[in-house]
């Protein structure tokens, strides 16, 4: 069983669905509400724990009912909570979601105690691990906290998978501690300044230019593009693809969350990059066919379920 840490947020998702997502100014009637355990870090973690991963969360919840739900929601899919600090003067994060009719988003999040996470909470959590395999992180914590828990990872023998999301520029230092750096297509424009239009050209050209930052693989996700895997190699860079199961779109919040966490459970277990992002690419299509964040992230059987079926078709 792969051995995992999450160092992330914990969100509540407000959430209304509507025909399409109002334009700044506009107010639209009709819409349906719903609130779901939310926070990438947080559906990282229950994603990999679905999926067999033996899962540690480091994180920071406010003292109020929001914090309670989301710390019950994560211990209930057997996660272990002990490095999950309660903040007594900060609100839980909480993350204003709109979908549309397609499944498509915007989410605006107010983060709250997720950002008073320290590096020390990290490194007192970490002297107290006995064994990682994986790291996992998105950026929804301070970046002193992801610095921290790269190097003490690497230390630790574990791999470091880091979702640059939301995306932010990021220091040569950290990302020379990263593994696997797992970007969508905007976060990978974004970090590199290449606008991603074409899969073969553009992404490989990005995916390049993020090698050389520091990281030994870069997995670019691209929605129904699938995805672009490419791993450092002498003379040249390596590149395959992970191809993108079609499905009916719901709601592609914590798609990608879905998939990072299913990579780590894949290369915690010793699986191939291909491998694993193919089985990630599996978890997250499932994911968009489901509302909400967390009730979206499907089990490990139902993974294995969609790839016979897709792989006998
Ligand atoms: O990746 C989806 C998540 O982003 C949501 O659950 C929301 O909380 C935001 O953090």
């Amino acid at each position: 069983m792969a051995r995992i840490v999450v160092v992330g947020s914990f969100n509540m998702d407000l959430v209304v669905r509507l025909p399409v997502i109002p334009k700044p100014g506009e107010t639209l009637l009709g819409g349906v509400f719903a609130t779901y355990p939310g926070g990438k870090g947080s559906n990282q973690a229950v994603a990999a724990a679905r999926l067999g991963g033996e899962v540690t969360m480091i994180g920071r919840v406010g003292a109020d009912a929001f914090g309670d739900q989301l710390l019950a929601a994560a211990r209930a899919e057997g996660i272990d909570t002990r490095f999950v600090g309660v903040d007594p003067h900060t609100a839980t994060g909480v993350a204003l979601i709109q979908v549309d009719a397609q499944g498509q988003n915007s989410i605006a999040v107010a983060s709250g105690a997720n950002f008073t996470l320290t590096a020390a909470d990290v490194a007192d959590a970490f002297a107290r691990l006995d064994r990682v395999d994986m790291l996992v992180m998105p950026l929804e914590t301070p970046l002193e906290t992801i610095v921290i828990a790269a190097e003490l990872a690497r230390k630790a023998g574990a791999r470091v998978v880091l979702n640059p999301a939301p995306a932010q520029h990021l220091s040569p230092e950290l990302l020379t501690t990263v593994d696997v750096l797992v970007p969508n297509e905007h976060e990978a424009a974004f970090m590199t300044g290449i606008e991603i239009q074409s899969r073969r050209q553009d992404a490989r050209r990005a995916a390049e230019q993020l090698l050389r930052s520091g990281p030994d693989s870069v997995i670019i996700t691209m929605g129904s593009e699938g995805a672009l895997i490419a791993e450092l190699a002498e003379p040249a860079p390596i590149f395959t693809q992970a191809a993108a199961f079609s499905v009916d779109a719901i709601d592609t919040t914590a798609a990608g969350d879905a998939f990072v966490g299913a990579l780590a459970v894949m290369l915690g277990e010793g699986q191939s990059l291909t491998e694993a992002a193919r089985f990630a690419s599996a978890a997250a299509a499932i994911a968009v066919t489901r509302a909400g964040a967390q009730p979206s992230l499907p089990t490990r059987g139902e993974v294995e379920a969609f790839l016979r079926l897709r792989t006998s078709a």
